[in-house]
């Protein structure tokens, strides 16, 4: 039989455990969104000039690139379409005066690594990176059940997810290591924590990406480098369709919010609304599973809509 004693320091540990946790979570909302000042990026970046933005002509990309133009970093941009890519560079030039601009053209969804290193890494070793934001991003035009997702869409979601935030991350590391200084920001997704049905390949690429963020914290621990994972709840974009509401922010509200945090919470939303919606992450999993599908239920809702509203034109 168990003796009292054995029951007494076992609810004792288990309450100091709830303390911790529910002390944690109310850190992680307050400290950096209310308390916090914002850190010196350039400080940070160890007065490295260059920032890379992946997935930079839309959403919370084109907003990341833009706010660290508008704190003088020059950018690169990357993303699949010329054309978007020369109409945010001229919008950012317009803005910042002072700063330079490059853009390459590449699409994420091939992961050779030969055409990685001609487009983009022989760009990245010649310049000084301060700053390395993978942003790109995929999910489901429809999300589905796994076998009704179209085979390609399904490779395509995997590979952008995982495949460019793993090779542009080695490849800007050498130079931070040896600077002692530098940030990389990698985007994930709430979706990381939940397991919610019909998302079944982005929400595991959004997983790899924060467990990849956290082995690299551990990895680089003596560097001088930060890594910052960002999981974000609903952003209104073209990705999730859904329209600006007192949760789902606008891209712009979101990149400036989560910027604040660079340096001074490794993982985190990104904004405080998001960061009370996270206190969900405590339920039970069957309940967690349940908000999330209603979630679900409001981007289905907005891409029907959106379809209708395209018909219509
Ligand atoms: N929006 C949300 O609610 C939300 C929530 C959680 C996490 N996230 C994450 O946040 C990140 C940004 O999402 P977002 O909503 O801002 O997306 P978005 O508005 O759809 O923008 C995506 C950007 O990535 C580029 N891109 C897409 N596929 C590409 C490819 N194959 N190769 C190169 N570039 C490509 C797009 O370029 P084009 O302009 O050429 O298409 C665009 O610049 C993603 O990692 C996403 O998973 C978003």
């Amino acid at each position: 039989m168990v003796c009292q004693c054995t029951l007494n320091t076992l609810a004792y540990v288990a309450l100091t455990y709830f303390i911790y946790r529910f002390f944690r979570a109310i850190y992680e909302i307050v400290y950096p969104y209310l308390i916090a000042t914002p850190l010196d990026l350039h400080k940070l970046s160890g007065g490295a000039k260059w920032a890379i933005v992946t997935g930079s002509t839309d959403g919370i990309g084109k907003e990341y690139a833009f706010d660290l133009a508008k704190k003088g970093f020059n950018i690169i941009l990357i993303s699949r379409t010329q054309t978007k890519l020369d109409s945010v560079k001229e919008e950012i030039k317009k803005e910042c005066k002072n700063i330079e601009v490059e853009t390459i053209a590449y699409n994420f969804t091939n992961a050779n690594v030969d055409d990685y290193k001609k487009k983009i890494i022989s760009v990245i070793e010649k310049k000084d990176i301060g700053i390395l934001v993978n942003n790109v991003g995929l999910s489901y035009a429809v999300p589905d059940m796994l076998h009704k997702v179209d085979l390609q869409e399904n490779a395509d979601i995997a590979i952008v997810n995982m495949i460019p935030v793993s090779i542009l991350t080695a490849a800007v590391i050498p130079q931070m290591v040896e600077r002692n200084a530098g940030i990389i920001v990698n985007i994930s997704s709430g979706a990381a924590y939940v397991k919610c049905p019909q998302v079944a390949t982005y929400g595991a690429s959004k997983a790899f990406v924060n467990h990849f963020s956290s082995i690299l914290r551990l990895e680089y621990a003596n560097s001088g480098i930060t890594i910052q994972t960002l999981c974000p709840g609903y952003v209104s974009t073209n990705m999730s369709k859904v329209k600006v509401s007192l949760m789902a922010l606008s891209a712009k509200a979101y990149a400036q919010s989560a910027i604040r945090t660079i340096g001074i919470i490794p993982e985190t939303t990104g904004c405080i609304q998001h960061q009370l919606q996270s206190l969900a992450f405590a339920l039970p999993e069957s309940l967690m599973v349940y908000f999330a599908k209603l979630e679900l239920e409001k981007t289905k809702l907005a891409i029907n809509e959106r379809e209708k509203a395209a018909k219509q034109q």
